[in-house]
């Protein structure tokens, strides 16, 4: 049906749950960006999960849990490069790739996702 949400062609709840438990497996191997998380990544998923559930067109959780997201100024503390959103998105694409999510689909969600990340670039990657 043309007029589901992109959070219900994921498969709602359950998709996005499995496509953020294998985005932050390979986060948490990248040795770019896994220095800039905690350890423990349970909070992190599960704040990411609540997010995306209403960037995609879902119920607004994050929102009614945590505040309006500001997403920019909540990654601040953290310094993030090109680099960063690179790998960001690459670990995204081999989730949703692992997911065999359906190609127009996938395509329309790493473009909105691709727009976000390198919103998040706050840093000038050096030189060096
Ligand atoms: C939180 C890194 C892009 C959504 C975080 C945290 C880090 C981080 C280090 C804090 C983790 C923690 O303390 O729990 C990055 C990097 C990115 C990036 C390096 C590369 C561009 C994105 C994008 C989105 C996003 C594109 C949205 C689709 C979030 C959310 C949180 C978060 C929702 C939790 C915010 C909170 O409530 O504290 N990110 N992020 N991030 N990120 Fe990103």
């Amino acid at each position: 049906d043309e007029k589901k949400t992109p959070y219900e062609l994921i498969g709602q709840r359950h998709g996005i749950e499995k496509l953020v438990t294998s985005f932050y497996a390979l986060v948490s191997k990248d040795p770019v960006l896994s220095p800039l998380f905690p350890e423990d990544l349970t909070e992190t998923a599960y704040k990411q999960t609540l997010f995306l559930t209403q960037f995609l067109g879902g119920p607004p959780l994050y929102t009614e849990e945590f505040g309006h997201p500001m997403l920019r100024a909540r990654h601040m503390p953290f310094p993030i490069t090109d680099v960063h959103a690179e790998r960001w998105l690459s670990c995204m694409e081999r989730a949703m790739t692992g997911q065999k999510l359906e190609s127009h689909l996938q395509e329309f969600l790493l473009s909105r996702l691709k727009m976000t990340a390198y919103h998040m670039v706050n840093t000038e990657r050096s030189e060096n």
